[in-house]
């Protein structure tokens, strides 16, 4: 609904042609859609809502950090899942009160919990009884009280792609199941530590709306036996990891996984939260490219389309084999009389591919694509490999349109190097 074909203006994001802003920003380009960021918030909220659950939105910064973006969030309501003291200082600059933010993430350094406990965020979900101890100790140094919730692992496979895949036995991520209940009794016990309840994230891009439910009953049964010891629990953070679809998957919608919720979780007066970032975020932006070239290969091999956006710019097809939606802007293209493509950016390596042996029209050098549900994951995993400036961004709104960050100046790679002066005596 995003994205619609107009036979003059060629293809539209939220009704503004994307040639416009590739002509006038130059390619590659992100463009951030916010009417499509607060209508999916709008969607996930009414999927909860519907199931009479009152479910916090905790926005996970790391699929999209820009504050543009957080801003339009902000004022859609959301707190906010931030991983690291970068994060958590993003979130503050957009915005986002610390009472709305909860601290995830395997490897929190003393500095990053210290600036935590001062900054006041909402919870700490503290992932080993190591990480535990430690951030009893810093909250009693500073005289504060952390609001803890224990993530736990459930040993469950999300069924989704194994690098983004966080709940199995064998993953780094949360308390073995097994030994949650007893380090959340010590944790009761511990000076500088409010213990409110459990948190479990088990992957990205999942699926099928089972592995949330197992691992939501999971956590209910520890609910459960961790208030028959007599123990607080008043918060469970189920979150992130609603799959979206990229090509033909079927993804669940919002209301199965807040049925899942509901069914095992609805009924013990909990107050819940969510960490959702892709569903919100992927299908809200676009990568524009330009083709530079075109490159027959002989003997039945797909021709190259060398475009000018590369695997620095968007990771996910060379990471994850990610399968992104490509089209041209223009609105006239012919499908007819072109074998299968494959689409590879400039970069040095050979798995600098967006597209293998795919059907796409026509195109020619100079022609503008867009990579298609970019929203999530794409500039925020950019690097300068290659020393590529990082691409520039635009949000748009109700048919206007802005820069709200200009490509990177390319002395700007070079800006922080130093040269030792013993090297300079030439
Ligand atoms: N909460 C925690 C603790 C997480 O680790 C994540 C994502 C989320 C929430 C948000 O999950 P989402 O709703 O976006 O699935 N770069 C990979 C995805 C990595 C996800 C990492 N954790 C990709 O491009 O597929």
């Amino acid at each position: 609904p995003s994205l619609h074909m107009d036979g003059q203006d060629g293809l539209l994001f939220e009704g503004v042609p994307l040639q416009t802003i590739a002509n006038q920003v130059g390619t590659p380009c992100w463009v951030t859609g916010a009417g499509t960021l607060r209508r999916r918030t709008r969607n996930l909220r009414k999927a909860f809502t519907e199931r009479g659950l009152d479910v916090a939105l905790h926005y996970a910064l790391k699929a999209n950090d820009h504050l543009a973006t957080l801003s339009v969030l902000r004022q859609e309501g959301c707190g906010a899942d931030v991983v690291s003291g970068g994060e958590l200082k993003r979130a503050c600059q957009a915005g986002i009160a610390p009472s709305a933010i909860v601290f995830s993430g395997v490897g929190k350094t003393d500095s990053e919990l210290t600036l935590a406990l001062r900054e006041g965020v909402g919870q700490i979900n503290v992932e080993s009884a190591e990480e535990l101890r430690r951030l009893s100790r810093l909250a009693r140094e500073l005289g504060l009280n952390a609001p803890v919730a224990l993530r736990v692992n459930p040993h469950i496979d999300a069924e989704t792609h194994d690098k983004i895949s966080t709940g199995r036995l064998g993953d780094k991520f949360g308390i073995d199941w097994a030994d949650a209940i007893a380090l959340y009794r010590e944790a009761s016990t511990l000076p500088g530590i409010n213990i409110r309840g459990l948190a479990t994230h088990i992957g990205s891009q999942i699926l099928s709306p089972a592995p949330f439910k197992a691992a939501y009953a999971r956590i209910a049964e520890l609910v459960i036996d961790l208030r028959a010891q007599g123990l607080t629990v008043s918060v469970v953070d189920c979150g992130g990891g609603l799959g979206v679809r990229y090509r033909d998957e079927l993804a669940p919608p919002p209301a199965a996984l807040a049925g899942a919720i509901a069914e095992t979780l609805g009924g013990l007066d909990l107050k819940l939260a969510i960490e959702p970032g892709r569903w919100i975020a992927a299908p809200a932006g676009v990568l524009l490219t330009s083709v530079i070239d075109l490159k027959a290969q002989r003997d039945g091999v797909s021709d190259f389309v060398i475009v000018d956006a590369a695997m620095n710019d968007l990771a996910r097809p060379s990471l994850y084999g990610a399968w992104h939606g490509i089209v041209p802007l223009a609105p006239d293209l012919a499908y007819a009389e072109t074998g299968p493509q494959t689409v590879v950016g400039p970069v040095c390596e050979s798995s600098d591919v967006f597209a293998k042996d795919r059907l796409l029209p026509a195109v020619r050098p100079g022609d503008t694509l867009a990579l298609l549900d970019t929203g999530a994951y794409g500039a925020v995993m950019s690097s300068t490999y290659n020393s590529r400036p990082l691409a520039a961004q635009v949000m748009i709104e109700n048919g206007q349109w802005k820069l709200v960050r200009p490509r990177q100046r390319v002395e700007a790679l070079w800006a922080d190097d130093s040269v030792p002066e013993w090297l300079d005596s030439e």
